[in-house]
């Protein structure tokens, strides 16, 4: 099981960005946290993070034959089309992540273009929703690999 994580701008400020909202974890102390438990489920996972756009959209064309995608766009969540469209070309199962709860902040950060493409999202439990995103992709998958 192959899954690519990615996060969009300003998520490489992580650990000093507003951390009373984004927590004190660095994307790097996030990415050891899921490593350790990709491992214990014996899982391949690739990390990557852009500030840009058509970089977030390379990315996931790349990896659009892996088993999975975790997506934390960032404010490219609110408004592109772009990510939005490649996540449905690549066809993989995605879940979106956000570390605040989008739902209790501005109005703007309450629409996500990717809500409609991806299978679900884990909103509201800083670092932890990215490992609760991988137990849910596991399970997905293996579900799957089961029914097949
Ligand atoms: C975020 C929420 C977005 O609205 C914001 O632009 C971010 C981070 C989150 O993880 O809570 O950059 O995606």
């Amino acid at each position: 099981m192959r899954v690519l994580i990615i996060n969009g701008p300003n998520l490489n400020l992580l650990g000093t960005r507003v951390p009373e909202v984004y927590g004190r974890e660095t994307l790097e102390d996030i990415e050891l946290l899921v490593r350790s438990r990709a491992e214990e489920l014996g899982m391949d996972v690739a990390f990557g993070q852009s500030n840009h756009e058509g970089d977030l959209v390379d990315m996931i064309q790349q990896h659009h034959d892996w088993d999975g995608l975790i997506i934390n766009a960032g404010a490219y969540t609110h408004t592109s089309i772009a990510i939005a469209d490649a996540i449905e070309a690549a066809e993989l199962p995605a879940i979106e992540v956000h570390l605040s709860n989008v739902f209790q902040r501005e109005e703007f950060r309450q629409v996500s273009y990717l809500s409609p493409i991806v299978w679900g999202q884990v909103v509201g439990f800083g670092y932890r929703g990215y490992l609760a995103a991988l137990d849910l992709l596991y399970d997905r998958l293996r579900e799957e690999a089961a029914e097949s």
